[in-house]
């Protein structure tokens, strides 16, 4: 891929489902679930979108549910569970309005019950990605990209999506930032 120049147009579209606010006190599963940055509590793919966007200068943009997803992991899991056995496509709060002004989107989620979240897929088929280059990343708890490019490029058939996309365990946050760099180098959007 040719490296990114200034005036390229990259974006980082990500979902991503921190299930606190609070960076104090954290339960386990909230743990599991955040990355804390100075205070400031992120997703884990919240935070690999963040480092991205840093590096690459890419825009960014949060794909969120009009309805507002639980804090409780146990109750998130049930929907999310739900929604992929009725292969539901839930409502999103906000569409990208300007998509077509970037050629390249790199697109991140965490994996939900080994598969894309079903608001990804609500993600994909509102917006058209024809001739774009799609870049995927996720976050996981042990599964890393567990197929999910492979749905991405069946989905998205008239993109290039990348095949070297980029996973990191939500164990190993602490290391985003060195791994997320050493990828983009490897995949030719890092610009400095
Ligand atoms: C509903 C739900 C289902 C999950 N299912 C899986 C799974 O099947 N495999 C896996 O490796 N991790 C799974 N996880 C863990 C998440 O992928 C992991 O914690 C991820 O880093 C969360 O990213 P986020 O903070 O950006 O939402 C699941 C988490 C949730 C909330």
């Amino acid at each position: 891929m040719t490296p990114p120049e200034d005036e390229s147009r990259i974006l980082v579209a990500y979902f991503s489902v921190p299930e606190t606010d609070s960076p104090d006190d954290m339960s386990e599963d909230e743990e599991n679930s955040a990355h804390v940055v100075e205070g400031r509590v992120l997703g884990n793919t919240q935070y690999v979108a963040q480092i991205i966007s840093q590096r690459t200068g890419a825009e960014g943009f949060r794909i969120e549910t009009a309805e507002q997803l639980p804090l409780d992991h146990d109750t998130l899991e049930d929907i999310a569970l739900e929604q992929q056995e009725a292969d539901a496509r839930p409502k999103l709060k906000s569409p990208i309005q300007n998509l077509s002004d970037y050629d390249t989107v790199f697109v991140g989620y965490p994996i939900w019950w080994y598969e894309l979240p079903m608001p990804m897929h609500t993600f994909f088929e509102g917006h058209v990605f024809s001739g774009k280059n799609v870049i995927p990343f996720s976050t996981h708890g042990g599964n890393g990209l567990s197929g999910t490019v492979e749905t991405i490029t069946e989905t998205l058939s008239d993109s290039a999506v990348v095949g070297n996309a980029f996973t990191i365990s939500r164990d190993d946050m602490d290391d985003a930032e060195s791994e997320v760099v050493a990828w983009l180098e490897r995949i030719g959007m890092a610009r400095t």
